[in-house]
Formats: structure tokens, C-alpha cells, sequence
């Protein structure tokens, strides 16, 4: 196996540190923070083989300051903060980590259906602040979840292991929005409806979940024309990206009381928050947590690992995207 020469961006998960190290020539990132462009472009003229993250925006000009990179080595399964035109145009392979992060995603989903539906994140700021008066019937009501409709905008893995969580742990109804209908026995175990229209799922719905990738077909999906046609009194859950939602819009929906509450784990311009948002009180935000936990992230180093290897022994790439 060639002993290739690989830069990863951010700190891993020790474990999988340890194998990298142990098979190639690694520089790690110890600082843990987000590098430049011209450091990544640096990168890209230096090494063999770049590992980024999410956090890291491979455009253009990073790809083409470089000249040395052969593999860029997602570690995450979104790529839409690599321009794969531009690495496919100088020959460079790119590659995810599909599968491995579905679970935990999906989990996060459930965790911000659950606590915009029940109030969880106004409720702890409450007591934190030492303005809890006690039990009383009126107090933060919220929604139940039996009954009530999911509306997933995508429906692959990750928007189908949300819906199944949804649906036999919650006994939720199942509705979905993508750009042809699911599998027979998923739509069979799931009793899941198919909106081949994205206003029909919106108008539908008790709760819109975003399971879409990233990018230029997706950005402002879900602008002030889709989120005036979601039900009045609904909620909005985005697990995918931040591009995918108009804030702004989002933002005077919650305030107006036209959606009743909404749960939030990504940004446009991570990690800064949209501001308008951060004064409301009926919205949850989380850190981008979606595949936060050991298991996934340790997980995810082994697939990226695995690309990094078939690379080094000149075999097929296991999850190749561009
Ligand atoms: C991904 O993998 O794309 C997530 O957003 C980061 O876990």
C-alpha cells in the first residue's frame, strides 16, 4: 500500500487517529480549528490526500491553488461544501461517508421534533433562570406526536429512519416529498403517503422534517412562498442544511404564531446563527449535533479510512461521489 501523504483538517476520534497514523504519513490539525482558504489551498499543493469536514469549504480556488492532491477524503456524508466540478476537473477523487451516520441523524430529528413539540428548550431556560413558579395546568402546552403528520422533504435514508422512529415509536402518520416514490415495503411498513408535490406535503403536514442534501439545487427550498403553505400551527425541523431554508422567513413565521415552533441543528454560514433567530423563543437550536455521538463519529473515521486505503492500494474507491 502506498504510504501517502495525508492532511487531516480536524482532530478525529483517537481510534481512528491512531490506525491512520499508523499506515501513512499523517499531519493532523492539533489546533482543531478550521483552517484558511490558503492554508487548505497550501494543503492541496503539499499532500497526497486531503481529509476535510463539513466545516471546511473546498471551492475552486482551494482546488486550484493546489496541484499535488489525488483523493480528498470527506469525513462527513454531505459534500456540498466541495465543488466536485472543480476537483473532477483536475482529476481528483472525492469520496463520503454514506450509511454510518444515518442513525444518529435521525436521532437528532427525533430530538428536535420532541423538543419543539413539548416546549423542552423554553422549559429549561426557564428553571435555569430561577423563573419556574411550579406545576400548573396552562403551563408550557405543547403538541402531542400520536396522530399527528410527518412531512419529510427527501426521503432517503436518513428521512426514512426518521420516519420510522416517528411512526412505530410515536405513532406518527408518514407523508413524504422526493422525486419518486419510496420502495413498496417501505411505503407498506410505513403506511407512508407520497406527495409528488412539495406545497401538497407542506399543506399537510404537522411537522416538516428536511432530509435533502445541500447545494444549489436545494438553497431556499424552503423560502417565505413554502413556508406561507405549510399548516398554520405547524413545525419545521431541518437536520439537512442551512442553505435549504429561507431564516428571514422562518424567523417572522415563528413570531407571527403562523408555525407554532421549529427545531434547527444547521446553518447557512456555520457557526454563526442567524441572528433574527436568537431572540425567539419557540425555536430550538442545536450545534449541528446530528452525528454526534461516539459510535457515528468514530464510525465515520473508519469509512473515510477505508477510502483513504483502497486509494493507497490503487482499488475501487468504496463511496466514490466524484
Ligand atoms: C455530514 O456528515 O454531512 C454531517 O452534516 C456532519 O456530520
Amino acid at each position: 500500500m502506498e504510504r501517502l501523504k495525508v492532511l487531516v483538517t480536524r482532530r478525529w476520534p483517537a481510534e481512528v487517529e491512531a490506525r491512520l497514523a499508523n499506515a501513512f504519513d499523517v499531519t493532523l490539525n492539533e489546533s482543531d480549528t478550521p483552517l484558511s482558504a490558503a492554508e487548505l489551498a497550501t494543503a492541496m499543493a503539499d499532500y497526497d490526500v486531503l481529509c476535510p469536514t463539513v466545516s471546511d469549504r473546498i471551492d475552486a480556488a482551494v482546488i486550484n491553488g493546489g496541484g499535488r492532491v489525488r483523493l480528498i477524503a470527506n469525513y462527513g456524508v454531505g459534500f456540498d461544501h466541495i465543488d466536485l466540478e472543480a476537483a473532477r476537473s483536475k482529476g481528483i477523487a472525492v469520496t463520503n461517508t454514506p450509511g454510518v451516520l444515518t442513525d444518529a441523524t435521525a436521532d437528532i430529528a427525533l430530538t428536535l421534533i420532541l423538543m419543539a413539540a413539548r416546549r423542552a428548550g423554553e422549559g429549561e431556560r426557564e428553571l435555569r433562570a430561577g423563573k419556574w413558579s411550579g406545576w400548573r395546568p396552562t403551563h408550557l402546552i405543547g403538541s402531542a406526536l400520536k396522530g399527528k403528520v410527518l412531512g419529510c422533504v427527501g426521503f432517503g435514508r436518513i428521512g426514512i429512519a426518521t420516519a420510522r422512529r416517528a411512526h412505530h415509536g410515536f405513532g406518527m402518520k408518514i407523508a413524504y416529498y422526493g422525486r419518486r416514490p419510496c420502495d413498496a415495503a417501505v411505503a407498506a411498513e410505513l403506511q407512508a403517503e407520497f406527495c409528488p408535490d412539495l406545497n401538497g406535503l407542506l399543506g399537510k403536514a404537522d411537522f416538516v422534517s428536511l432530509h435533502v442534501p445541500g447545494g444549489g439545487d436545494t438553497a431556499n427550498l424552503i423560502d417565505a412562498a413554502a413556508i406561507a403553505a405549510m399548516k398554520p400551527g405547524s413545525y419545521l425541523i431541518n437536520t439537512a442544511r442551512g442553505g435549504v431554508v429561507d431564516h428571514d422567513a422562518l424567523a417572522a413565521a415563528l413570531q407571527s404564531g403562523h408555525l407554532a415552533g421549529a427545531g434547527l441543528d444547521v446553518y447557512p454560514a456555520e457557526p454563526a446563527v442567524p441572528p433574527a433567530l436568537l431572540g425567539i423563543e419557540n425555536v430550538v437550536l442545536l450545534p449541528h449535533l446530528g452525528s454526534a455521538n461516539a459510535e457515528t463519529r468514530a464510525a465515520m473515521g473508519m469509512c473515510a479510512l477505508a477510502n483513504v486505503e483502497a486509494f493507497a492500494r490503487g482499488t475501487d474507491l468504496p463511496n466514490r461521489v466524484a
